[in-house]
């Protein structure tokens, strides 16, 4: 029983490493509020795998590896994200997708060492902006239409109003 206690909490990965331990390797998904962060105007959100690598020894590299070569985990060099950029990494510049894949791998860089490259990118997407589309011709044409029903209407009207009364009962 004591020797039960004892062995490491985590004991489906078949190797010694605890659950603080664990919790301690970047997590294999990480994802932000999606609508939240599309709600506001210009809001921008992206989706994506990342491969991760290090640079020189990296003890946080070494676990996942092994982690990972246990079949039955999870693949932890594969990491997935989803930030929503208009709340991270606002200082960096670039398109959306290179944004992401710069804010993630300095995001790991910074907390773990760890290098990430783009494996896969789901998305990028960005909240709908207020209506700023031109008046086409498309709409030229139902604001006529609308208005020549109304004009006919109008017409109708005023004819059954005013034509003769006494045709009017016959
Ligand atoms: C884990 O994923 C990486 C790609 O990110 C791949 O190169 C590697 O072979 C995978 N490892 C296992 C054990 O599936």
């Amino acid at each position: 029983m004591l020797l039960l206690l004892l062995l490491p909490t985590v004991a489906g990965y078949g190797l010694s490493i605890t659950d603080e331990q664990y919790y301690k390797l970047p997590p294999l998904f990480s994802l932000d509020d999606y609508q939240p962060c599309l709600a506001s105007a210009g809001g921008q959100y992206c989706l994506g795998s990342f491969h991760l690598t290090a640079e020189g020894d990296n003890h946080v590299y070494d676990v996942l590896l092994e982690l990972t070569n246990d079949l039955k985990n999870f693949n932890h060099t594969l990491l997935h994200r989803g930030y929503c950029l208009t709340t991270r990494c606002l200082d960096i510049e670039g398109s959306l997708p290179q944004r992401f894949t710069t804010c993630v791998d300095r995001t790991l860089s910074q907390e773990y060492g760890l290098r990430a490259t783009l494996d896969r990118l789901d998305y990028c997407k960005t909240g709908d902006k207020p209506r700023t589309r031109p008046i086409d011709n498309v709409d030229w044409i139902f604001a006529a239409v609308a208005i020549a029903v109304l004009v006919l209407n109008g017409i109708g009207t005023l004819y059954d109003t005013f034509r003769n009364q006494d045709e009017k009962r016959r």
